[in-house]
């Protein structure tokens, strides 16, 4: 951390004595005032509920300039990795700090690729869920199950055992999501092909059956692979700080990546993909672009709770980089598919048009995410709408062990611990029933 010449002093009204408190110099973005001895100085904490103007870590992961509309993953914007490169690559990128060359690539691949087959064991822990369980449910309980599996690399203060458990987690992702798809539709599982690429394989594993040969469209597997890129990291969002403060007791990096899983799941979070999806077909019920004047009436509404989902972001305050590239691939998976003239991409697009005109988005900043198109994408793909937020953890995998294994290699880091402000009763004291 640089520190920078300028100091910030806090004072109190009642006379108080003042506190200087250091402020950092990251690389770029706000600078950060120090208030990690504040309690020792003034027996008081912070308040700041939701993260407003708290950072809570250093990283030197991911970087987002909202009012820019920028994301960058180790200084290379997402626009430039979403076209010169795969995955794969942006795993490395993220993982090591460096997208690799061609030797790495290939090795980087083999090793992923040696790992994507799970334990036979895993399907009968599967079979006790309930083929209509929601696969974010079903996908809780399979991550969290991989420490079981996984006795030799569940110790976080191991480095070896955190790049196993790494590289575990990011080949088997797609297999445990393929595999409780094929469970909620009664089909066989498929195994892993390796010789795909790590998209393919994932189209392969969700949409063929042993019956028949899949065929893998190159235009689908390029259009996964870019939404894999797209969500791979977002620095420190609401799944990514769970699983450093879940990661932070020293629990197993397995048990810490379920804790994000199951955050992402909130309709506010990961889960706003599918809530955006439903939300169109809602609209094209109700009669399409046509309701659409009626539906923003709603949305502007204060009192009727209706938000329009995909749209806006705590950071974002411009167009979010992802959703103009979620848009091209929208445009061109459709083509593929011979569905240009697509109800719910036009209802889509509409939408988009009314609502960036319109004052109430215009002055509260609010634009698409990357959830508004992802969704139709994913659709289009075969994806049923339950599974996205599955796929979406499977993209973020990465980002949430690089972040975690961030923090664990950071020698200052201490278990997450935040304070409150108490508002509940004063001490009293405990009266016998008969009087309560
Ligand atoms: N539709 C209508 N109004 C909205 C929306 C929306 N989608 N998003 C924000 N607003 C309004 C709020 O009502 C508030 O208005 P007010 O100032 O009159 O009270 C104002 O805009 C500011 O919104 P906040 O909720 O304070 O913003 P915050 O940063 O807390 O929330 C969030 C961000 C949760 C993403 C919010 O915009 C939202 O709920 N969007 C819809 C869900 C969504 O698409 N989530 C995906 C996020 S991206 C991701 O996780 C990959």
């Amino acid at each position: 951390m640089k520190a920078s010449e300028t100091k910030a002093t806090l004072s109190f009204s009642n006379g108080g004595q003042n506190v200087e408190l250091p402020i950092y110099k990251g690389t770029m973005g706000p600078d950060v005032i120090d208030i990690r001895k504040l309690y020792a100085q003034t027996g008081m904490f912070t308040y700041d509920p939701g993260f407003m103007s708290t950072a809570s870590c250093e990283s030197a992961i991911t970087y987002i300039d909202g009012d820019k509309g920028e994301l960058l993953y180790r200084g290379y914007p997402i626009e430039q990795l979403a076209t010169n490169c795969d995955f794969l690559e942006t795993c490395h990128l993220l993982l090591y700090g460096e997208l690799p060359n061609g030797d790495q690539k290939k090795n980087f691949t083999k090793l992923v690729t040696n790992h994507t087959m799970v334990n036979e064991q895993m399907q009968f822990f599967l079979r006790g869920f309930r083929r209509d369980a929601h696969p974010m449910a079903i996908m809780t309980g399979l991550v969290g199950a991989m420490s079981a599996f996984y006795h030799d690399s569940t110790d976080i203060n191991n480095p070896k055992h955190r790049e196993i458990a790494a590289i575990r987690l990011i080949a088997k992702m797609p297999t445990l999501v393929a595999m409780a798809y094929k469970y909620t539709v009664g089909q066989p599982y498929m195994y892993p092909k390796n010789e795909l690429s790590y998209a393919g394989n994932f189209l392969h594993m969700m949409f063929a059956t042993p019956c028949e040969e899949y065929k893998v469209s190159p235009v689908l597997e390029r259009a996964l692979d870019r939404i894999f890129i797209l969500h791979a990291d977002h620095e420190q969002n609401a799944s990514t700080s769970t699983v450093r403060l879940c990661g932070s007791s020293g629990t197993n990096p397995f048990a810490a990546i379920a804790a994000g899983v199951a955050c992402l799941w909130g309709p506010a979070h990961g889960g706003a993909n599918e809530a955006a999806l439903n939300m169109l077909y809602d609209i094209q019920k109700a009669g399409g672009v046509e309701k659409i004047g009626e539906f923003i009436k709603q949305v502007k509404d204060k009192n009727s709770n209706v938000k329009l989902m995909g749209f806006g972001h705590r950071v974002y305050k411009n167009y979010d980089p992802r959703a103009k590239l979620m848009q091209e691939t929208c445009r061109e998976v459709l083509g593929e598919l011979g569905l240009e003239n697509d109800p719910l991409f036009k209802l889509a697009m509409a939408l988009e048009k009314i609502a960036l005109e319109d004052e109430y988005f215009v002055s509260r900043k609010l634009y698409p995410n990357v959830d508004f198109y992802s969704g139709i994408v994913q659709r289009a793909i075969g994806i049923p709408v339950p599974l996205f937020t599955a796929i979406f953890a499977l993209a973020r995998t990465v980002g949430w062990i690089a972040q975690l294994n961030e923090m664990i290699g950071d020698p200052d880091y201490k278990i997450g611990r935040p304070r409150q402000l108490f508002e509940g009763s004063a001490k009293r004291d405990v009266k016998p029933i008969s009087q309560r």
